[in-house]
């Protein structure tokens, strides 16, 4: 990563955490490396960035964001390679959706040097945090919140943005099981769907405890108006292979423009593959698992890389998805990782040095 001109006001761990750490059982999100960034947006302008130790800050209960939710995060990675190399993944695209999701909650954007420099920092001092190994990185978790006190409901004039970072293993270790949704939904016409805002998560955590509650893993959400199109699965974007077509849904107001899920676009076309981005009907979906042209569900995000969807429920009727050879979803998980573990050429510029 190039360095910018930006100074950090860098505060170092007294020791480090590392050695507490059983990197073979991680469980996601769970365990945080030993440093972490914040910076305060104040009096119209973003203070300068500090590292310090990661551990718990102190808000006031009167802090907006616990009243409206005004809130954005990204979800990024950091790969080793064999070389001990760290590479993050395409994060010019992660700086500008939290800046996308930003302007769209009413929060000031973020300057692109302080994003890159701190990102820069944090991956030097807890480079040790990146392990080497398929399936392993550094998970990065920049996010903003609104940290004015008073609960007036009207935008904060006072931000923090942090970044944190916890040591990851796959998201999913194992196929899941979904249901398309067909009584609540995720996000309206109009609405913050496209953003990552907090709410947009919080929002599905009762239908997919209710889902979760029958033995279903996920919920692919459906448009909100009609129910008879599958935009996204929430934690994921998502794509259906009938036949040898990969097909999956365009970005609008309601899904979310995912990183992996643009990445597989490009790989499908540079393989080969037809890959259709066009409206995804429940009713062509449900015909063609009955008629088993329905080949293969699988989700793509940066948390789940690519996992394998093994059946979905639809009206009641739960359809299994045949175990195929070849399938997609582990040709495209593999060309994805050969990059990010900057194991391939990298034709497009998407991995960047950290
Ligand atoms: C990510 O893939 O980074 C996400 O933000 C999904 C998350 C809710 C785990």
């Amino acid at each position: 990563m190039n360095s910018t001109n930006i100074e950090l006001d860098i505060t170092k761990a007294a020791s480090s955490k590392i050695d507490q750490v059983d990197f073979d059982n991680l469980q996601f999100g769970k365990v945080n490396a030993d440093h972490m960034m914040y910076c305060d947006y104040k009096d119209g302008e973003w203070q300068t960035p500090k590292i310090v130790p990661y551990g718990p800050m102190e808000f006031e209960p009167s802090a907006k964001v616990f009243h409206y939710g005004q809130a954005v995060f990204e979800g990024m990675k950091a790969f080793k390679d064999e070389n001990d190399e760290v590479w993050l993944f395409r994060p010019d695209q992660n700086f500008e959706r939290i800046n996308k999701s930003s302007k769209r909650m009413a929060i000031p954007e973020f300057p692109k040097d302080y994003f890159f420099e701190s990102l820069k920092t944090l991956l030097e001092l807890d480079k040790d945090w990146v392990k080497k190994g398929e399936g392993n990185s550094l998970y990065l978790r920049p996010f903003v919140i609104a940290t004015e006190n008073g609960v007036s409901a009207s935008e904060s004039d006072e931000y923090r943005f942090m970044i944190i970072t916890c040591p990851a293993q796959a998201y999913y270790n194992k196929p899941i099981k979904v249901i398309f949704a067909q009584e609540y939904s995720r996000a309206a016409d109009g609405g913050v769907g496209y953003a990552k805002a907090a709410g947009n998560y919080g929002a599905q955590f009762y239908p997919t405890k209710l889902a979760k509650a029958k033995g279903l893993d996920q919920i692919i959400w459906t448009d909100a108006s009609s129910h008879e199109y599958l935009e996204e699965a929430g934690t994921m974007n998502i794509f259906f292979r009938v036949g040898d077509k990969l097909l999956t849904a365009p970005t609008n107001d309601r899904i979310l423009d995912g990183v992996t899920r643009k990445s597989i676009i490009q790989l499908a076309k540079d393989n080969g593959v037809e890959v259709v981005v066009e409206k995804v009907s429940v009713k062509e979906i449900v015909n063609a698992a009955k008629k088993g042209e329905l080949k293969e569900i699988f989700g793509a995000g940066t948390a789940a890389t690519v996992v394998r969807v093994d059946g979905f429920e639809y009206d009641g009727t739960y359809h299994d998805l045949p175990t195929i050879n070849e399938p997609y979803g582990t040709f495209f998980k593999k060309a994805l990782q050969d990059i990010q573990y900057n194991r391939v050429e990298d034709p497009h510029g998407w991995t960047m040095k950290a």
